[in-house]
């Protein structure tokens, strides 16, 4: 099964392929792009961005793999990743996303979170969207607050061992009901 392209005004999201691998490289590798996500490793494996895009196109087969990296428009570059991690009951994802250091404050995670909010409720249908960011990670806290969920509160969240096992978020969620309004 394969994802849409989503086009915003600024924005192309096309879904992940192994070609664009080496450009994720290029900003995930990053420790100030690492260093409140859960899951990206640090060092950045070499080969580690074209590696998580074959997974991601091979979760593709089995109804997941919703996930784009973001180009400007007229751009050829990627310059970050989204994603909707669902869950098991396939009724509600994780919303996840990293952007390039070197364009951060010009409002395109912004940008890019709305368009994938929309597609999960009016795509996927989707009865909920949830997402966190560590307390400390104050543009993203924000930036899920400009797209719409609600914060519902704080959780302890499992991040890799050498980042310290946890960290202390705040917790996110936007429902089918609160987005239609
Ligand atoms: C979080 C991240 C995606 C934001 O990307 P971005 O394109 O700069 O985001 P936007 O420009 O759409 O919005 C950022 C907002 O945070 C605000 N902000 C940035 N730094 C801030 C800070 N230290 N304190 C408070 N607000 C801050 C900006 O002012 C902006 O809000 P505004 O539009 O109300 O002014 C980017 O910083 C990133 O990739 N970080 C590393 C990866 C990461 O943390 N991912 C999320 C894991 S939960």
């Amino acid at each position: 099964m394969t994802i849409p392209t989503l086009i915003t005004r600024r924005l192309r999201l096309e879904p992940l392929e192994p070609r664009h691998g080496r450009d994720v490289e290029a900003y995930a590798r990053l420790w100030e792009v690492a260093r409140y996500t859960a899951e990206v490793p640090h060092p950045y494996p070499t080969g580690g961005g074209i590696a998580f895009a074959e997974a991601v196109v091979a979760e593709r087969r089995h109804g997941g793999g919703h996930v784009w990296v973001v180009l400007e428009k007229t751009g050829s570059e990627a310059i970050g990743s989204i994603g909707l991690d669902l869950f098991e009951d396939r009724r509600a994802a994780e919303l996840g996303y990293i952007f390039a250091l070197w364009l951060w404050g010009r409002g395109y995670a912004t940008e890019a979170a709305r368009a994938v909010v929309d597609f999960a409720f009016v795509d996927l249908g989707l009865d909920a969207l949830h997402s966190h960011a560590a307390v400390v990670n104050r543009a993203s806290c924000r930036v899920l607050a400009k797209a719409g969920l609600r914060r519902i509160g704080n959780v302890a969240f499992d991040v890799l061992p050498e980042r310290g096992g946890s960290m202390i978020g705040e917790c996110y969620r936007l429902t089918r009901q609160e987005w239609r309004s």
